[in-house]
């Protein structure tokens, strides 16, 4: 391949170099364009066709439908790793021994108590409120109590930010949860895992010890790898750009995590679930759904499928799909739903419509279910994603400040009205 890409414009040419990756995707390098030419700059809104970055973390083909991190297949990372050495892997590039790992386990425990003043802000959200609006607040409000990890440029002091992160995260996920369920805000267990130090903050009654379900443990174990990271999808490129002016790794994230809540992005997994809901309740006719989703003049969309990057299918839903058959078995949950989306991918799969766009189904489609089976409420979905991405928005965030790259700033074309004298307010 010829290792330049050449442009001409009104008769011009201007030679671009070609960066090529590992996996050998090939980009045109534009970094020059605009002050080689006559400021000429590109468009893509949507950035279909936009890199913004050079990563190491997540490698992704959506033809072939790979999934790795830093390497290591995505279906191989799920089967036999554990959240915790993903989220080593991820943010510092490889898997931890186990002396690595225990210490960067042991330095997250000790970072696992919030500001007590933390309960207060908690009290004063209504019942009502959304809990992604929530989290993405305590996170944001986590910088005023820490701010030490606010202005962080070398690596100790990531290091710091990340481990307070990855410590208090899970509390304010659970406080966020018991809160809305009218329970007390408590604390979690220096001597457990981090999966099940999650699961018994989330859900120990006041009155009775919590007893761990392995079957559940490993459940959330596993859709938490999953969810890991996705390279610059929405939520983390609004990270990366968010923390590329230098504002700090929570403030970056909380804005990540408002992205995540959009319903196209992470908060599909609630919309899923909804959507199949609202079939039960509506006698099971997929077919009627399947036809307002075809419909260009409804807006419904089939949620839990189609991807922007995913065009044969997504792995981490084959996953999810045999781990939703054997989550349900194990645990013996009979839910009608899961008949509902496994007719809904059946009829999809064979239409011309879903086929000719390649829209398969996507990580969220099956999300839900488990969720669902391990008895986690609807509008927690999207904040358990949230759980599970943090480690992938802390590697891109780290990635980008130790790169030193600058600050996100893209450029438009401007078409509104040219220049025009001011009217008073009396003349118009
Ligand atoms: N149901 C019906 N039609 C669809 C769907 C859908 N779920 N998704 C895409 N299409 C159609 C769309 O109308 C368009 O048709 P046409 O070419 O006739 O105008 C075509 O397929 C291409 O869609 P697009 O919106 O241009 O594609 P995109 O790459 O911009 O959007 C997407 C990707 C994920 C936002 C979109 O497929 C979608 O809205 N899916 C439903 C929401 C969802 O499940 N999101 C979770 C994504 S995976 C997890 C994550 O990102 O966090």
């Amino acid at each position: 391949m010829s290792e330049k890409a050449t442009i001409e414009i009104s008769g011009k040419k201007y030679d671009f170099p070609l960066i090529i990756g590992t996996e050998n995707e090939v980009a045109i390098d534009i970094s020059n364009l605009r002050s080689t030419t006559d400021s000429v700059i590109t468009m893509d809104p949507g950035y279909k066709n936009t890199g913004s970055c050079e990563s190491a973390i997540t490698f992704l083909d959506g033809e072939q439908g790979i999934l790795r991190y830093r390497g290591y297949s995505i279906e191989e990372l799920a089967d036999k790793a554990s959240f915790l050495e993903v989220a080593y892997l991820l943010i510092f590039g490889e898997l931890p021994t186990k002396e690595q790992l225990d210490k960067f386990h042991s330095d997250i425990k000790a970072q696992s108590v919030v500001d007590d003043d933390v309960r207060k802000i908690v009290d004063a959200f209504p019942k009502s409120a959304h809990p992604m609006g929530v989290i993405a607040s305590l996170t944001s409000a986590l910088t005023a109590f820490n701010p030490s990890s606010v202005n962080v440029d070398s690596e100790e002091a990531m290091y710091k930010a990340i481990v307070k992160i990855l410590g208090k995260f899970p509390v304010l996920v659970a406080w966020t949860f018991r809160k809305k369920n009218g329970l007390p805000l408590d604390y979690g267990d220096k001597n457990l895992g981090y999966i099940e130090n999650i699961l018994k903050m989330m859900f120990k009654q006041p009155n009775e010890e919590y007893i761990f379900n392995p079957i559940v443990v490993d459940a959330l174990d596993k859709l938490l790898i999953l969810h890991a990271d996705h390279e610059q999808n929405c939520s983390t490129s609004t990270v990366r750009i968010t923390g590329s002016s230098h504002v700090g790794l929570f403030a970056s994230l909380s804005t990540g995590i408002s992205a995540l809540w959009g319903p196209l992005h992470g908060g599909a997994n609630q919309a899923v679930l909804e959507m199949l809901e609202a079939i039960d309740q509506d006698g099971g006719d997929t077919e009627k759904y399947m036809a307002k989703a075809k419909d260009k003049a409804d807006p419904f969309r089939l949620m839990g499928f189609g991807h922007r990057v995913y065009k044969s299918f997504d792995p981490r839903a084959r996953i999810i799909k045999k781990a939703a058959d054997s989550v349900l078995e194990d645990l013996g949950v009979e839910d009608p739903i899961l008949e509902i989306a496994k007719g809904l991918e059946k009829e999809a799969l064979k239409d011309p419509y879903f086929v000719d766009r390649k829209l398969y189904p996507n990580v969220d489609f099956y999300s839900g279910i488990i969720y669902r089976a391990m008895g986690i409420p609807t509008d927690m979905f999207t904040v358990m994603f949230a759980l599970g991405r943090l480690p992938g928005w802390i590697a891109q965030w780290r990635e980008m400040r130790l790169k030193k790259e600058p600050i996100g700033r893209p450029r438009q074309i401007y078409v509104g009205k040219t220049l025009r004298p001011f009217v008073p307010i009396d003349k118009r």
